[in-house]
């Protein structure tokens, strides 16, 4: 655990813009303009806003050429996912040698967590979306702190996942003292994400331990799940359940668990634009 605390500790800062404009957003009194002054000056910011303020899945007019037209189309709230989106990709779709996963098959993994628990928060009606999507997203973001030590330890773990029937969070947190889960929890504090989304990623694997917003949790619990596993979570290691905790949260029934499922991979596989 102390080992995984001092990694946390000396963790990358997110990149300079995008900790600019989050901390802009949180202020509450930037104005449009001057958000659109800090993304113009980086130019990856400034092509995702362009390209999410004008995908076809917001369905608005004509498309918008500039920042600033661009912020004010998106809002602040859709801003926010944007830009945290964003700063995490680079890191996200790095290859994580202890998880056995290429580069950018967490990416992926994440990608359609990301579309999963969008299309989840909006057919349950859980008021933020946009929150669920970056959740989803980020849910996993804790394995690039683990991902050195799970390498290390990496026979003994395929050893207690195969031999106790564990699953890999269980084990890691075992072996380490936290899993990957509350690993990405860290890193969210680290960064000043909002304390339900900081909850959503500790938490994914055990909902209820939430402080707020459980529901979201669940949220982000179902769409993992349902995504198909990346390399470590597959066979021998195990599938990913619903958590049994998830029905109370959601007020849902096991056959209307089902019934989800079926239209959230028909949604999803139909090619579902998302933020
Ligand atoms: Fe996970
Ligand atoms: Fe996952």
């Amino acid at each position: 655990m102390a080992r995984i605390l001092h990694d946390a500790e000396r963790l990358r800062p997110l990149p300079d813009n995008v900790s600019r404009v989050l901390h802009m957003l949180d202020g509450q009194d930037a104005t449009a303009a001057q958000l659109a002054a800090v993304i113009a000056r980086d130019q990856a910011l400034t092509a995702q806003v362009l390209r999410v303020a004008n995908s076809a899945a917001l369905g608005y007019g004509p498309s918008c050429a500039n920042v600033k037209d661009a912020v004010m189309r998106l809002g602040f709230k859709r801003l926010r996912t944007v830009v945290l989106g964003l700063g995490a990709s680079g890191a996200l779709r790095k290859r994580l040698r202890g998880y056995l996963l290429g580069a950018g098959e967490l990416w992926r993994h994440s990608l359609a967590a990301a579309s999963g628990a969008l299309w989840l928060a909006k057919t349950l009606s859980y008021p933020e979306v946009e929150e669920a999507y970056i959740a989803g997203l980020l849910h996993d973001i804790g394995k690039l702190l683990l991902d050195q030590h799970v390498q290390e330890d990496y026979r003994r773990i395929v050893e207690m996942v195969s031999e106790r029937g564990l699953y890999l969070w269980q084990v890691e947190e075992d072996l380490f003292g936290i899993d990957h889960a509350g690993a990405g929890g860290l890193m969210a504090e680290k960064w000043h994400f909002p304390v339900p989304l900081v909850d959503a990623i500790r938490c994914h694997h055990a909902p209820s331990l939430a402080r707020t917003q459980q529901a979201l949790a669940a949220i982000v619990n179902v769409a993992n799940a349902w995504t198909p596993a990346d390399s470590f979570a597959s066979a021998p290691f195990g599938g990913r359940p619903v958590h049994p905790e998830v029905f109370q949260i959601l007020g849902l029934a096991q056959a209307d668990l089902e019934e989800l499922r079926r239209d959230m991979t028909d949604a999803v596989h139909s090619g579902m634009e998302v933020v």
